[in-house]
């Protein structure tokens, strides 16, 4: 969420708030280095690596700042330990260790990765029956096409999903924005996994998912995108969440897809990929009132706010919003971008019309904001860009009570095959300019991205900040060679390691 200390236990998507140096951060492009870590972000390496957390625990304390200024960031934010051997600690992970999922030390071997499935799965020997919970409580399959029970998941999650540590924001998933993740093509009410205490009928854990295609280099396979993991906060620490990851790997095994994709701010074994979140700021004041946004040291608020003034429209000639009929070139044209990066979504056109198109309906907030690039002259869709609505609500602010933050969706432009790096680099800025004050116009205060597609072209010039969160991306039952974030070893965006990351998970 908003604070320094949240990346911990969240997802690290929530608009976690830049770092108090985010000034020097966005000029101090690859700068010097890191060598000195900041007490903040030696703080939210702990959180995110609960290993390296324990070893530091039992160690002389300015050895340990010492050893920690020595390692490399990027490695100590996926997993590495401190034992000198740069061995990754499986042993503390005790569900994870049963999983089929690659461990630490199969990438430190440095031996070459061969892709593929890690466990064959014989759809006979799996069980038709789920675990026992324990008493007073049972599985439930979730009806999200019935309001009522649409209704009692948001509320669990608006009660209990992600937070910052200091209680000031708590994501609030729009009923409409639970609808739109996980009523996609050919989702299945089986795989909307629900606990519910059998006395009150009260739903207090969740676990989702819905089925895509993603690529992984040059295979295609089947996968559930899992979300929306969440347990109420009174049944945390029983070790409910790997009879729920168990409980819905088991539907979705008996549905023949044996693979899975999901994200988390914390580290599990193994990531594919880690990427940093940045943040653009739309209202600057708003988000200085609300706690998220700091001043940073010497500057003004007029400063600030001058800082991050847009123009009131927007500069591409032939920049509209989609429509239906513009659903077939921009797959066609995604299809082509999407490739040009390791992991990718592998959509379908009714992919497209459902992730991408607005339906203005009674009743339902608008989650997806798309527009696209029709060229005057030719009318051939060119560039398309988009962004997604997710809240966060102001806990206790005399002010405010709801943060707006976009978050950056898919896009692509022509300009990616004319082989100029510095031409794509020119039309991206202009494009997510325009981005951003569509955003501003659709009254968005904050404005999120990560570090994966192209965006290290762009995020430092359009005064994104750089946020304290990451967020890892991992794969269940599929072994990979792990693909670049966008970041390099000092943690900042780096136009060297993209072409890694190209799949977007709510
Ligand atoms: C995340 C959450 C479900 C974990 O619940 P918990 O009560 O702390 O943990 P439990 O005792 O049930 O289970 C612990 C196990 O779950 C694993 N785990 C914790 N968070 C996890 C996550 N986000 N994804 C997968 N596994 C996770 C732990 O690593 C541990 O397994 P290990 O022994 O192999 O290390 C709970 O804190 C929560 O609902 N948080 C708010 C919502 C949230 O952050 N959801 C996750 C979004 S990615």
């Amino acid at each position: 969420m908003s604070d320094s200390n949240d990346k911990g236990k969240g997802k690290g998507k929530a608009p976690q708030r830049p770092e108090e140096g985010e000034e020097a951060n966005a000029s101090n492009k690859g700068g010097s280095g890191t060598k000195k870590l900041p007490p903040k972000m030696i703080e939210s390496l702990m959180e995110m690596n609960p290993a390296l957390k324990s070893e530091l625990a039992n160690m002389d304390k300015d050895k340990a700042a010492q050893m920690l200024a020595n390692m490399d960031i990027s490695q100590l934010l996926t997993g590495l330990s401190l034992d000198g051997k740069n061995q990754k600690d499986m042993a503390s992970y005790k569900f994870w260790q049963t999983q089929p999922v690659p461990r630490f030390d199969d990438q430190a071997s440095k031996k070459a990765v061969t892709q593929g499935p890690i466990k064959r799965i014989n759809p006979d020997e799996v069980s038709k029956t789920p675990d026992t919970l324990v008493e007073g409580f049972e599985w439930c399959t979730l009806d999200l096409t019935n309001p009522e029970e649409l209704k009692e998941l948001y509320e669990l999650l608006n009660n209990h999903y992600v937070e910052d540590d200091n209680a000031m924001f708590r994501f609030s998933y729009s009923q409409s924005f639970l609808h739109w993740a996980l009523m996609s093509p050919g989702w299945k009410k089986d795989w909307h996994v629900g606990v519910r205490a059998t006395k009150s009928r009260k739903l207090v854990a969740s676990i989702c998912g819905v089925p895509t295609e993603v690529r992984v280099r040059d295979k295609k396979i089947k996968v559930t995108e899992i979300n929306f993991l969440c347990i109420h906060k009174k049944l945390r620490s029983k070790r409910l969440t790997p009879i729920l990851i168990k409980e819905i790997t088991r539907r979705c095994y008996l549905n023949g897809i044996y693979q899975a994709i999901y994200t988390g701010g914390v580290i599990l074994p193994t990531p594919i990929s880690s990427c940093r979140y940045y943040h653009r700021s739309l209202d600057w004041l708003k988000l200085y009132e609300v706690g998220f946004s700091p001043l940073p040291h010497g500057s003004t608020k007029a400063r600030q706010i001058t800082k991050n003034h847009l123009p009131d429209h927007t500069a591409t000639p032939g920049l509209r919003p989609m429509e239906a009929k513009d659903i077939d070139a921009v797959y066609d044209l995604l299809e082509r971008y999407m490739q040009r990066f390791q992991l990718n979504q592998a959509f379908t056109r009714e992919e497209i019309d459902h992730w991408l198109v607005y339906k203005e309906a009674e009743g339902k907030d608008q989650v997806v904001w798309s527009y696209v690039v029709e060229d005057p002259q030719t009318h051939k869709i060119t560039d398309f860009f988009s962004f997604y609505n997710l809240e966060s609500t102001v806990i206790n602010n005399p002010k405010h009570d709801t943060v707006r933050a976009a978050y950056l969706y898919y896009y692509a432009t022509e300009t990616a095959f004319t082989d100029n790096s510095k031409a794509l680099k020119e039309r991206l800025l202009s494009l997510m300019n325009d981005a951003l004050i569509c955003a501003k116009k659709a009254k968005f205060d904050v404005f999120n991205a990560l570090t994966m597609a192209d965006n290290p072209l762009f995020l430092e010039q359009l005064k994104f900040g750089a946020g304290d969160g990451q967020l890892h991306f991992y794969l269940y039952n599929y072994r990979a060679a792990p693909v670049p974030g966008g970041i390099n070893d000092k943690n900042q965006p780096d136009e060297k390691k993209m072409g890694g990351v190209g799949i977007v998970m709510l």
